[in-house]
């Protein structure tokens, strides 16, 4: 039986994931790096010495693990943080680091763009997407403001885990889902945009062919697989960026279903079987890595990293578990008192840098354990604005898949049902986007007949948290005063900013 490989080049580290045709996890490893912020809002990481040079160690220690050898590998599926801009020479050598999705310099660049394709209505119509300081496209506008003379000498430019593909096979590649974040993907016609790639005179060569994500793009080369183990040969598929790969480990394949995950940022993420756009443009729509799909992903910025901002500076000495047990002990609602957990700013439902966290609704009776419930609650109603949003647009919910440490509370399952009035479902493993991608090499090299059914065969659900309906009911009331917040503060946040600056 063949097994399967997959690669996540994400932010902290990279993960290879070693699976069988049933879903079970042979062996895992991560191999850590850091991130370098050589300036106030910049992020950056070296495509060599970081990501290829743990890919390297991280399959070698998985095959080790596993304790087989490369050719008991059927396909390599790709992974990784989204939106990163990797520029190369035309001999193929990595020019500068790469500016990484949590990268804020580029907000000028994010307005020129959008003046350059002609104002808001004509972004909606080339892209369905805003001009985010996160994705490529003003990365590379960026470069060529700041840093003419290498400007000059880019040849090709690949996002992160497409940098991987090239050193594993030499081919440049990618596939529409991570395409999707750069900008200059047309993301109803699933290929660059000629409107955005003339806009702003980027040529078309610099960036590689797309495919579908569960096709073959290309294979070990001799090269790559002297430093890694994989047998030469080995074919590498499209794979994802690690949202539509997490969704794919999520079963998230098939219209009805949308996962809902709690990590340091909270992201909403529903499979659409058509190209829906919120004409506001306050929800992402993307390509899913299910051929002929899409998806719709409301992000919360500060989703668990609101709790742990919470723990650090309240109450540092306190474990997780110490902290929900007495949010449990607040009454539901905390009497009114809300928090809005916009800490590093938001992306939806408000696209706006300047946001910031706010406690409403403190009284004399409040207490100190009903402050943690509150970012608890907070939390929930973020994501509830992104659930909003999704049956503003007509995309169906028919079940929720909870994973990250949002998952692994009770309490906070609990309020996350209550607020969004949906039973949340857990799954067996949540071992994230490399499983996805794992399984999209199991659909590219045959083991799978398509994405839904490679889900079906791999993925189970073990828990439901279903809504209580009294506590719903309380949530009902609070939720248009949690909306009504942002819109009475904005000018009070652009003010702050502006003071602090
Ligand atoms: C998605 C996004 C993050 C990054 C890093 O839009 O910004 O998920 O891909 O994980």
């Amino acid at each position: 039986m063949p097994l399967f490989l997959g690669l996540d080049t994400g932010t902290s580290g990279t993960k290879a994931l070693l699976i069988d045709e049933t879903g079970a996890v042979r062996a895992s490893d991560t191999q850590e790096y850091s991130l370098s912020t050589p300036h106030p809002q910049w992020a950056e990481q070296n495509p060599d010495t970081d990501w290829w040079r743990a890919a390297q160690a991280a399959i070698r220690a998985v095959l080790s693990k596993a304790g087989v050898s490369g050719s008991e590998i059927g396909g390599v599926g790709l992974t990784g943080q989204m939106h990163g801009s990797v520029f190369l020479d035309a001999g193929g050598n990595v020019l500068r680091p790469a500016l990484l999705w949590c990268d804020a310099r580029t907000g000028e660049e994010c307005a020129e763009i959008t003046a350059a394709v002609g104002g808001e209505s004509r972004l909606y119509e080339t892209i369905g997407q805003p001009i985010l300081a996160s994705f490529t496209a003003p990365k590379i506008v960026w470069l060529r403001k700041h840093e003419p003379a290498l400007y000059e000498k880019v040849a090709h430019v690949l996002l992160p885990k497409d940098y991987i593909r090239y050193k594993l096979t030499g081919e440049f590649a990618t596939e529409v889902s991570d395409a999707s974040g750069t900008s200059l993907l047309d993301v109803r016609h699933r290929d660059w945009s000629e409107t955005m790639l003339s806009a702003l005179e980027i040529p078309r060569e610099w960036l590689p062919p797309v495919y579908e994500s569960p096709e073959v793009t290309g294979r070990i080369s001799a090269e790559a697989a002297e430093l890694t183990g994989l047998a030469p040969g080995t074919p590498v598929v499209g794979g994802g960026g690690d949202q539509a790969a997490g969704a794919v480990g999520c079963g998230v394949v098939e219209g009805g279903l949308v996962s809902s995950t709690v990590g340091t940022s909270g992201v909403v993420f529903a499979h659409s079987d058509g190209p829906f756009f919120d004409e506001q443009m306050r929800i992402q729509t993307f390509c899913h890595a299910v051929p002929g799909a899409w998806h719709l992903m409301g992000c919360v910025l500060s989703a668990g990293g609101s709790l742990r901002w919470y723990r650090d500076t309240f109450a540092p000495t306190s474990s997780y578990d110490a902290l929900t047990e007495g949010a449990a002990s607040a009454p539901v609602g905390c009497e009114g008192l809300l928090f809005l957990p916009y800490l590093t700013g938001e992306r939806t439902p408000y696209p706006d840098p300047d946001a910031r966290g706010v406690f409403f609704g403190a009284t004399l009776r409040t207490e100190k354990n009903w402050f943690c419930r509150a970012v608890l609650e907070g939390v929930a109603y973020a994501h509830r604005d992104s659930f909003t949003l999704l049956s503003d647009i007509g995309v169906p919910v028919n079940q929720v898949r909870a994973s990250g440490g949002g998952a692994r509370s009770a309490l906070w399952m609990q309020i996350q049902a209550d607020v969004i009035n949906q039973p949340h479902v857990t799954l067996h493993a949540d071992e994230g986007p490399a499983f996805g991608a794992a399984l999209l090499a199991g659909v590219g090299t045959g083991a799978f007949a398509s994405v839904p059914e490679a889900c079906r065969a791999t993925i189970k659900t073990v828990s439901e948290t279903t809504p209580n309906p009294d506590t719903v009911a309380v949530y009902q009331r609070y939720y248009p005063i949690y909306r009504s917040l942002y819109p009475a503060l904005r000018n009070a946040f652009a003010e702050v900013s502006r003071v602090v600056a």
